[in-house]
């Protein structure tokens, strides 16, 4: 069975007035179980937009979206994914540890049980030691982690991820990326992974999706078989080869972003937007 299945899904906003904008149109999208795809497009393409629409946080104009066969609604109710934003998102006033037990609260867990779950996560994240303290006591890149921790406390079998690593310097963002990887791949996860740097989703994906803005549309598929997700993996002929090719892709839709400027330096050269 797939984890998600995206079918002929328009979006529409403000439908009929004067603001109104289609956001997503006809867009196709499965990802099978296991699978680790990235989206990836010019700002405003509707990545946010498909993503909440698989959350069941928005609901389609027309076409269905279903998640590991069943309605996004139900997958919704049965907790059937997990969400991390770009912005961690933590709840100040509880500690790291309470954080990450609040969706298996949410879910009836005994004390006991929560505890030790959110322990074992938060090892996993390697954050252990970190349990008693308070978000505003840790670093970005450590919020961020115990954001992950809490998306997956409920192991669930899809992961939802919208720039999570976006505000990120990237030497954490690259720790974080090897992390989640490593995680996927012991719980066998599905991901759904926004991002608007080609090389992060090249480095990630089994494929990266690209879409063109306005209205958003799925304009290519790239699959991606890099021969390890390593530091040598990043070095391979094949990482490039793939970098240039969702370069291409992104370019070859209309509304894609326009060359970099030779004044934004050499990391310009791998983000879309
Ligand atoms: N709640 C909303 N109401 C009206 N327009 C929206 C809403 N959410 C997104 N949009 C519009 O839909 C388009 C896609 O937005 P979004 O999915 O956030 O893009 P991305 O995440 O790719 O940058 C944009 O033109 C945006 O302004
Ligand atoms: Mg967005």
């Amino acid at each position: 069975m797939s984890a998600v299945v995206v079918d002929k899904v328009t979006k529409t906003f403000n439908r009929g007035r004067t603001d109104e904008v289609t956001a997503l149109s006809e867009v196709d999208l499965t990802v099978a179980d296991g699978e680790l795809v990235s989206l990836i497009g010019p700002s405003g393409c509707g990545k946010s937009t498909l993503l909440r629409l698989i959350a069941d946080l928005i609901q389609p104009s027309t076409g269905t979206v279903t998640v590991a066969g069943q309605s996004a609604g139900q997958a919704r109710k049965e907790q059937a994914y997990g969400i991390a934003f770009q912005q961690a998102g933590l709840f100040e006033w509880r500690t790291v540890l309470r954080n990450v037990e609040l969706p298996l609260e949410l879910r009836g867990l005994s004390k006991r049980e929560r505890k030790a779950r959110a322990e074992e996560m938060l090892t996993l994240v390697g954050l252990e030691d970190f349990a008693g303290h308070y978000p505003a006591q840790l670093s970005g890149g450590m919020q961020q982690r115990v954001a992950i921790a809490r998306a997956l406390a409920v192991q669930p079998p899809l992961l939802l991820m919208d720039e999570p690593f976006g505000a990120l310097d990237e030497m954490t963002r690259e720790r974080l990326q090897s992390e989640l990887l490593g995680i996927c791949t012991q719980t066998g996860t599905s991901t759904v992974f926004v991002t608007h740097s080609i090389s992060e989703a090249v480095f990630l994906s089994n494929r990266v999706v690209v879409m063109s803005a306005r209205p958003g549309r799925i304009t290519a598929s790239i699959t991606v078989d890099l021969p390890s997700r390593d530091d040598a993996g990043r070095q391979s002929p094949a990482f490039f080869e793939k970098i240039t090719e969702v370069r291409q892709a992104l370019r070859g839709t209309p509304a894609a972003a326009p060359p970099p400027r030779a004044s934004e330096g050499a990391a310009a050269g791998t983000d879309a937007r």
